[in-house]
């Protein structure tokens, strides 16, 4: 199990610092070891925070960050023109704290650009010593067959979750094919599967607001699948988001969710998830309570607010 940084910079509402750096360090205690960030997290400010959480434990820990997103004072762009990428990794760097970064994604592949130009000017950073492995964000089939003809893939990431299933015709054996491990984001369904949303409107700042899964409509029809869930977890012991959790980790050893939380309890929740292993009756009794087509609402409403892209 590895662990989701956004939210302790952006997309949820307020985070406090300390506490932050705190849970990153609870998550390592915990035994998690992949460590997601990205430079547009808070323009900087999630790295920031990894390297507060990590210095005096960078051995434990695989970072992995992004590059491709900008988040600026402007609003957010994308931005992966190969003679900007050494710049973007020495600053992700420097805000890391760190010598090398274990994995480093393109966030989103720059429609201005070629994308072997992309993946050619990261492969130079692999070479530099600055990078140990490449990893794509939100690509298509045909985008991770571009990619790894210039450098071998180490990790693809996308969302998927028991709640967001298109990436298991496509994507999925995609990224297998090329070799690369599987980082499912929003594994929770961005707190959906977990049963514990919290009540009345989103605080300002949290995207979900603009997602089609949590307008009324869809979230109540959502909502009814998530109790079905949860009376399976009852069943076996666990919680809602666990047995989300443990139904990732199932599709097989390649595969890795980043969950995300600001709450520490949570942390230690979500990552003791990794020690349940789920019977075949388990995974039969969810397929039939919660089939991939019963969900409702469309992530790709956050297209009509102009954020598809940049969202994450
Ligand atoms: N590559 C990309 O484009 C991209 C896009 C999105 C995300 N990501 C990565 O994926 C990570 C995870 O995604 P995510 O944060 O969007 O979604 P998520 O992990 O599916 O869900 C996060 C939400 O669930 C809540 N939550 C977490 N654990 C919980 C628990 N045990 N019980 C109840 N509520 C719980 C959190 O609230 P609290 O904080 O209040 O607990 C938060 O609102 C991110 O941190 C980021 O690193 C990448």
């Amino acid at each position: 199990m590895g662990f989701g940084c956004m939210g302790l910079s952006q997309a949820y509402g307020p985070a406090d610092e300390d506490a932050s750096v705190a849970a990153i360090r609870t998550a390592l205690d915990a035994g998690v070891t992949l460590l997601d960030t990205a430079m547009s997290y808070g323009g900087g400010h999630n790295e920031r925070l990894v390297g507060r959480a990590i210095a005096g434990r960078r051995d434990e820990v695989v970072v992995a960050t992004k590059f491709g997103i900008v988040r600026g004072d402007r609003g957010v762009s994308l931005d992966a023109h190969p003679d900007r990428v050494a710049g973007y990794c020495d600053a992700s760097l420097k805000r890391l704290g760190v010598d090398v970064i274990d994995l480093y994604y393109l966030h989103r592949v720059d429609p201005e650009v070629p994308l072997a130009d992309t993946i050619g000017a990261m492969a130079a950073l692999v070479e530099a010593g600055k990078v140990r492995h490449l990893g794509l964000s939100e690509v298509s089939p045909a985008q991770i067959d571009a990619a790894r003809a210039v450098h071998p893939i180490a990790a693809v990431e996308f969302e998927w979750s028991l709640s967001w299933r298109e990436p298991e015709d496509d994507v999925v054996p995609a990224a297998r094919a090329a070799g690369a491990g599987l980082v499912p984001y929003s594994p929770l369904g961005r707190g959906l599967l977990t049963g514990k949303l919290p009540a009345g409107p989103f605080a300002p700042g949290d995207f979900r607001a603009a997602d089609g899964r949590f307008a009324p409509d869809a979230l109540d029809r959502n909502l009814t699948l998530v109790a079905e869930l949860t009376r399976i977890a009852g069943r076996l012991g666990v919680t809602t988001g666990q047995l989300a959790l443990a139904w990732l980790l199932a599709r097989g050893p390649d595969v890795v969710p980043i969950p995300g939380t600001r709450n520490h309890a949570r942390v230690t929740e979500n990552a003791a998830a990794a020690g349940i292993a789920l019977a075949e009756d388990d995974l039969t009794a969810l397929a039939a309570a919660a089939p991939r087509e019963a969900w409702t609402g469309d992530r790709r409403s956050f297209a009509a607010h102009g954020t598809t892209r940049t969202t994450g």
